[in-house]
């Protein structure tokens, strides 16, 4: 593995922060240089990424590729695509962009392409016989908010076959939601969880074959299947073997969906579909393996972020789509990159420094009526990633046309603000001018990158997410943390187990007087 010492970093973002100076105005940017949309606007296949309205200049830029060069970038990609142990503290290979045909050994290649027959056999089966009228998708985290997403995006490109539910959260309102209403006769219910051992997916499960057993009795157990990376763990609860669908621990959990994860949506959706959207990412992987890095979409992305996080010190990061279908986009990229890079401590050990911003958002336009007040005015605001899509699928182009304006208009409004001098012509001569004009004047020159998909297609969507998810990949390198390993979460996971225990046995531990006090309240 290269090695690269945090002091070699600090030189480089003391170099950076002496290019970003007091104020980088992107107004300005567009002036002195004439050919910024050149450098700025990349396009692949059906995707464009405008960069313009960062306030990074081209020298800053050039700078931030050296960095990622002397961070060993590439070295580094090649490590990733050749199937080596990327993720070092969890000992193993990174390779989901092998469910998607590109990159791994022959026998990883060998695997995919024999469960995809599989998913695909059943799925076919599932849509002929046409017993099933729904599939409810039990499962939490990366088996959850991929497929959820990708649900929704995908009834831009087709009807669902039956309908689908998902239930995720342990609270029971979740799982209740899911069946309501539903024949157990004509459901199938896909359990979905690489680990097997997740305490909401286990709980949700249970519940639903108990609702299944309840009226169909040992027939149940046919509408009832697994998938997941444990198959003795899925043995074990009880599903017979025939009714597993395997995925390997080479695939992280947020980087699932592309796996027998996303069987309820082959279902649903067909296999043509899903395979549309493995295309669409694997176009994005080859990109990103064989694009030098000054011309690579996620390095791009990657280092504008980079930037923004620490050199203009932004804490946070905002996904906006201006597309109903992938509303779910800011959840699904929440998980992606803060479980990826949310981490505090290198590689090798040492204090990171600044990593991973929070990452927010909702869709446009409802976002412009909550909290764009605080984009617009709030202190410090946050970089924008604006993603929308040229072609209306709605049949309604006098709506596509305005969504598409106020997208457009957000952008531009970040960026122009409105200066002092312009409030004040417009209040004339109000007696309290003095008070009002700062409030109603916008800094601006705020920074937002806008993605735009020619269209909503499974394809599309599939090259988006691996857009992101390479350039996760690369600020995970850029910042010396493992990108794909969890540790965060495990010790909440611990302390519940153990206050579950407690609170069943009706009897507390050694606790804090807050935590005592708590479990005192849940237990009359
Ligand atoms: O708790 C976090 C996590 O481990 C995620 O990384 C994962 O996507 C989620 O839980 C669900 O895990 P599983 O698929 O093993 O049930």
């Amino acid at each position: 593995m290269p090695t690269d010492s945090f002091t070699d970093r600090a030189s480089h973002y003391a170099k950076l922060e002496e290019l970003a100076g007091k104020s980088v105005s992107i107004q300005d940017l567009f002036k002195t240089d004439p050919k910024r949309m050149d450098r700025f606007v990349m396009r692949e296949g059906p995707l464009r990424a405008d960069f313009s309205k960062q306030a990074i200049s081209e020298n800053a830029l050039n700078a931030l590729q050296d960095f990622a060069a002397a961070c060993h970038l590439e070295e580094w990609r090649a490590k990733l695509f050749a199937g080596e142990t990327v993720n070092t503290s969890e000992d193993r290979a990174v390779l989901h962009m092998a469910l998607r045909g590109v990159g791994g050994s022959k026998a990883v290649q060998k695997d995919v392409k024999a469960m995809r027959k599989r998913m695909a056999g059943f799925a076919d089966k599932v849509r002929e016989e046409g017993k099933f009228k729904a599939v409810v998708h039990i499962g939490i985290g990366g088996s959850d908010l991929g497929p959820r997403l990708v649900a929704d995006a995908f009834q831009a490109a087709g009807e669902m076959a039956l309908e689908l539910r998902f239930a995720e959260n342990v609270d029971g309102a979740s799982i209740n939601d899911a069946l309501h209403g539903l024949n157990p006769k004509t459901t199938l219910v896909v359990v979905v969880s690489k680990s097997f051992t997740t305490q909401e997916t286990r709980m949700n499960a249970e519940a639903a074959r108990t609702w299944l057993t309840d009226k169909l009795g040992k027939k149940a157990g046919a509408n009832f299947i697994a998938v997941t990376a444990n198959r003795d763990g899925a043995l074990d609860f009880d599903i017979p073997s025939d009714q597993i669908f395997d995925f390997w621990d080479w695939v992280g959990g947020r980087y699932s969906v592309w796996s027998a994860v996303g069987l309820s949506l082959q279902i649903a959706f067909g296999p043509d579909v899903f395979d549309q959207f493995l295309k669409g990412a694997a176009k994005m992987d080859k990109h990103f393996r064989d694009q030098p890095l000054q011309e690579s979409l996620p390095v791009m992305m990657a280092l504008t972020g980079i930037w923004n996080r620490n050199v203009l010190g932004y804490s946070s990061q905002a996904i906006i789509p201006y597309a109903r279908r992938i509303r779910k986009l800011a959840a699904f990229l929440q998980q992606l990159e803060m479980e990826s890079n949310g981490k505090r401590i290198t590689r090798d050990g040492k204090e990171a420094g600044l990593t991973c911003p929070i990452i927010w958002g909702d869709e446009g336009t409802n976002g412009q009526h909550a909290f764009f007040q605080w984009l617009h005015q709030g202190t410090p605001g946050a970089p924008v990633d604006f993603v929308a899509v040229l072609r209306d699928h709605s049949e309604r182009p006098d709506h596509h046309a305005a969504l598409l304006a106020n997208c457009f208009a957000q952008s531009e409004a970040l960026m122009l603000g409105k200066p002092e001098y312009k409030v004040r012509e417009e209040l004339e001569k109000r007696p309290d001018a003095d008070a009002i004009a700062p409030q109603k004047t916008f800094p601006g020159n705020r920074p937002s990158t806008t993605i735009t998909l020619d269209e909503l297609s499974p394809f599309a969507l599939g090259h988006l997410i691996a857009l992101y998810e390479h350039k996760v990949f690369v600020q995970g390198v850029i910042w010396n943390v493992n990108s794909f390993d969890q540790w965060g979460v495990q010790l909440g996971k611990v302390l519940a187990t153990t206050i579950l225990e407690e609170m069943e046995a009706g009897k507390a531990g050694d606790h804090d007087a807050s935590t005592a006090a708590l479990m005192k309240l849940a237990s009359k």
